[in-house]
């Protein structure tokens, strides 16, 4: 299939140590799609959805729900470079541990090889990679969230670069051990090896720890290029907005988990004539083109979406990209042949199966679905998606959005007075604790940029990449910074702000202010809308609430700005000045 020597060794070696009894080269056809579901069916691992054409319900090992952040390694040569918010092990060190598992870890299994492109084939933003794996599902899988198989091996020719993914799950079938539905080890590593741009998975078979393609080349992985390179690979969604009879613009938008990305990359406008349209939900990679202009791509090719809560009147959109040719992971499955999970429907079905494969009815007392449950949907069913979603070029990016879950302070929206003071904005991302999540309540979770599990490099050193981009172009041509918040509740305990489908007036002022028409005010923490310049026609929100979600209380700013001083205490010499820079700018501006 290739002649490309590096990867013929490189696939050689690797099976030498994982000792697989056979290697499938993935062409990525349907037709081999079709044998390898059918060998998942025929196991009882996969299970057909008749409601929805082409679909399979999977559910895992419960212990093996989601992705291990205890377990994930940035693995540079240096301690330091990883960084305060990553864990570190040397590269030898923990290469010894890994073949250590890895030697006959695929002994009585299939080595599939999956050659992928993150982004369109032949991209310039583009970059290939190729994952050795023992698991199906990752196969299938990988099939919707990356462009793969033999087209990705003909780009990448002879001698082109790839960066080696490696991941088992970690379960040998020696001696006569007969397999599982699930096959996964109690023994979990999810390594990166930044310079030599390579990741080494063992023992789960679960999304982020095993579709490499994803968190750990297009975000840890590829920020490390983006660093080495001028360019940006970013935790963000990208969405083209249409003012009626107006210009598309694209933004793209940071938000820490639990703060409705993949709604907001969908979002059903509430005021008419507006239209938003899909290129990507989780992650952008920007280059600069030659006209000064950042342009992003979505490196990946469907959805790996949260499923509860996700229903008709949240996510239409999400809805229906997941109607045929999906696979769903760990949701309930009903008497009828379709899926089920919490919030679809208001009335939950009379009977399911849940997602540890036991009986369910209501009245069970506990959730059918797991709270990580997903969807893996191709991005092409999206009904808004984007007809530029797959230029090559990338589309041109007008503003980024950064945003917590903050109960207090934050305003509805907010625009930085310029790129160092956006940057701040997006060091500052945090996310209060809510009550579902164990620990206190209204306990602050920073969350850099929403990279803080997914940065592969020290996090100090990625706030000045971020400020060094803002020095390679000119401010009118750099994408405008906002930070939105959509989750600041009033005295009574009660968010202020529906969401959903009314966030599309946030987002009117964001064009506004981008087409330079917007009106503002001038507040020690950025420009916020002018009073009326927010469109609230037809909005029901009591004039009281819609004043207290832009009120600016200078001693809650002084506390903020304490507790960011406090914060960047942890990135040492590596904090750029400018970011100090920034703060007491904002506490000169709240003391005055
Ligand atoms: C994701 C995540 O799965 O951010 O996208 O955890
Ligand atoms: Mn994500």
């Amino acid at each position: 299939m290739t002649k490309n020597k590096k990867l013929l060794a490189w696939v050689d070696e690797m099976a030498k140590l994982c000792k697989p009894d056979s290697i499938h080269w993935c062409d990525g056809s349907q037709e081999e799609n079709d044998r390898l579901i059918k060998v998942c069916v025929d196991n009882g691992s996969f299970k057909p959805v008749p409601k929805r054409p082409n679909s399979y319900w999977v559910i895992s090992d419960p212990k093996d729900v989601a992705r291990v952040e205890d377990r994930t390694f940035i693995c540079s040569e240096k301690e330091i470079d990883a960084g305060p918010t990553n864990h570190w092990m040397a590269p030898a060190e923990m290469k010894k541990i890994m073949s250590g598992l890895y030697d006959g870890c695929m002994k009585g299994r299939t080595m599939y090889v999956i050659p992928f492109s993150m982004g369109p084939l032949g991209s310039k933003i583009s970059h290939i990679g190729v994952e050795l794996t023992d698991s199906i599902y990752v196969v299938v899988n990988m099939r919707i969230m990356t462009r793969m198989g033999k087209a990705v091996l003909d780009v990448l020719g002879d001698n082109g670069h790839f960066v080696p993914c490696l991941h088992s799950v970690g379960m040998p079938l020696t001696d006569g051990k007969k397999d599982v539905a699930w096959p996964c080890s109690e023994t979990k590593y999810i390594c990166h090896f930044p310079e030599e741009r390579a990741i080494w998975s063992y023992g789960s078979g679960y999304g982020g720890n095993a579709l490499l393609g994803k968190k750990c080349f297009a975000l840890r992985i590829a920020s490390v290029l983006a660093r080495d390179e001028g360019w940006l690979a970013e935790h963000m969604l990208i969405l083209g907005i249409t003012p009626p009879k107006g210009e598309k613009k694209y933004i793209a938008a940071a938000f820490p988990s639990a703060c409705g990305k993949t709604n907001l990359a969908m979002l059903t406008p509430s005021i008419p004539g507006w239209k938003i349209e899909t290129v990507g939900d989780d992650i952008a990679w920007m280059k600069f083109g030659d006209d000064g202009r950042l342009y992003a791509i979505n490196p990946e090719y469907g959805f790996f979406g949260v499923a509860p809560g996700t229903s008709m009147k949240t996510n239409a959109n999400a809805m229906l990209s997941c109607e045929s040719n999906s696979i769903f992971t760990n949701v309930a499955y009903t008497d009828d042949g379709d899926i089920w999970w919490e919030g679809m429907t208001d009335v939950p079905p009379a009977h399911l199966i849940d997602w540890n494969g036991n009986d369910w009815t209501p009245d069970s007392g506990r959730k059918s679905s797991h709270p990580n449950s997903r969807f893996t949907a191709p991005a092409k069913q999206c009904p808004v998606i984007d007809a530029s979603w797959e230029d090559p070029k990338g589309v041109p990016i007008s503003a980024f959005l950064f945003g917590g879950r903050r109960e207090s302070f934050t305003p509805l929206i907010n625009e930085s007075y310029d790129w160092n003071h956006g940057v701040y904005m997006g060091s500052a991302c945090a996310s209060e604790t809510t009550a579902a999540a164990a620990g206190a309540v209204g306990t602050l979770r920073h969350d850099p940029f929403a990279m803080l599990p997914f940065c592969g490099y020290h996090m100090g050193d990625y706030f000045k990449h971020w400020i060094s981009i803002g020095k390679k172009s000119s401010a009118d041509k750099l994408p405008k910074i906002f930070f939105v918040n959509w989750f600041r509740k009033n005295e009574k305990g009660k968010f202020m702000w529906p969401g959903y489908g009314d966030n599309i007036r946030a987002l009117k002022w964001v064009i506004e202010r981008v087409n330079g028409t917007g009106k503002f005010v001038e507040t020690p923490i950025g420009r916020l809308p002018a009073e009326g310049e927010l469109d609230t026609d037809g909005l029901s929100i009591s004039a009281d609430d819609l004043k207290k979600l832009f009120t600016v209380d200078k001693e809650q700013g002084l506390k903020e700005v304490a507790e960011m001083r406090e914060y960047y205490k942890k990135f040492g010499d590596r904090l750029p000045a400018e970011l100090t820079a920034e703060l007491d700018k904002i506490e000169e501006r709240l003391k005055k």
